[in-house]
């Protein structure tokens, strides 16, 4: 048993509860390798922002779980070496499935948990997030859970539709729950294909896809149920034209990739959205610096060559979000 604060981790409680009162959300990057993992704390020590590290059950798959975990611990101390002296970083199990899952998760460190329990029945989805709540609160580990349903993939169960949370079941299932936080659904999906293109407009100029605007309605319903209550967006990219762009020009073919506005991101980081979830852009990011690189370089083979660039446009992306969408630039509680 190895418990997040020897590990110099912090859980989600304090960083929340600043990020609600102070009308910014704590950016939530998920990871699966070292240049993912060194593009995020350079972006977030630099600008002085709390950071929330996610490892999803594939994550866990394709780079091995004691592996992932020791890389968080060494990124407290990267965060230190930037000049970061007081990094607040929470590592957190994203998309957890199984109480099992999140217990190892625990066991291993991790200092918050998502139990995603959506695709359940109500009732059913409340016991198995009761059961990880009192595990984990054992060790104060934060709690996420999710009600409604995401269109698209999730925690391997496609879904075609999105169900919005229903505003009237939101005080029963936290109360409940015992839930620190609360994923809903108001129309944001997984992946680089969040709208069909019959569900948006077309830009006559560009021919660009303009998708429909999120359910703020529902929103401000939550809210005003669960006044100061944690508040979580999964499937938050917002898959920037320009790393598209790029990925096509080069050999890539990504046609109608088109996420989340992120105007409506701003929006929503200002009410009790306090975590928003950031995965794809990542990828997106990622790929577009592999391409260019090596179709402008054949010659190259050294995973360093373009792994540089790969990782330089993630910094980039992350300083981004962290500033101009997100607003948790300099908001760590001691920014010394
Ligand atoms: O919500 C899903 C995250 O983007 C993680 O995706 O399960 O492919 O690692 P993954
Ligand atoms: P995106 O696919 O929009 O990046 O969402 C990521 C996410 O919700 C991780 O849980
Ligand atoms: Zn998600």
């Amino acid at each position: 048993m190895v418990n997040y604060k020897d590990l110099g981790l912090v859980n989600t409680r304090e960083m929340f509860k600043r990020a609600v009162s102070g009308g910014y959300a704590i950016p939530a990057f998920n990871f699966n390798n070292l240049e993912q993992l060194q593009a995020i704390i350079t972006a977030s020590s630099t600008l002085k922002s709390p950071v929330i590290l996610q490892v999803s059950k594939g994550a866990r798959a394709y780079a091995n779980p004691i592996l992932l975990r020791y890389m968080a611990q060494g990124a407290v101390e990267f965060a230190k070496s930037l000049g970061c002296h007081h990094p607040e970083i929470a590592l957190h199990l994203d998309h957890g499935d199984t109480f099992e899952l999140v217990k190892d998760c625990v066991d291993l460190g991790f200092s918050s948990v998502m139990i995603d329990g959506s695709s359940k029945p109500y009732e059913e989805n409340i016991e198995l997030t009761r059961k990880c709540v009192e595990y984990a609160h054992k060790y104060d580990v934060t709690v996420e859970a999710e009600l409604g349903v995401l269109a698209g993939v999730e925690d391997e169960v496609a879904s075609e539709e999105s169900h919005y949370t229903k505003p009237e079941e939101v005080i029963d299932f936290s109360k409940r729950s015992g839930c620190d936080s609360l994923a809903i659904s108001i129309g944001t999906s997984h992946g680089a294909y969040k709208f069909k293109p019959e569900q948006c407009t077309r830009d006559p100029k560009t021919g660009r896809l303009i998708p429909p605007p999120l359910a703020f309605n529902v929103l401000h319903e939550i809210e005003k149920k669960l006044p100061g209550f944690p508040i979580v967006l999964h499937g938050s990219s917002s898959v920037p034209q320009k790393y598209v762009d790029i990925i096509n020009k080069y050999g890539g073919k990504l046609p109608d990739a088109v996420g989340i506005p992120e105007d409506q991101l701003r929006k929503a980081s200002k009410s009790a959205v306090c975590k928003i979830n950031i995965d794809s852009d990542s990828r997106l990011a990622y790929t577009a610096g592999v391409r260019e690189t090596l179709a402008n370089h054949p010659e190259y083979f050294d995973p360093r060559q373009y792994g540089k660039v790969a990782r330089n446009y993630m910094i980039e992306m992350y300083e981004e979000k962290i500033k101009d969408v997100l607003g948790s630039e300099n908001k760590l509680a001691n920014c010394d």
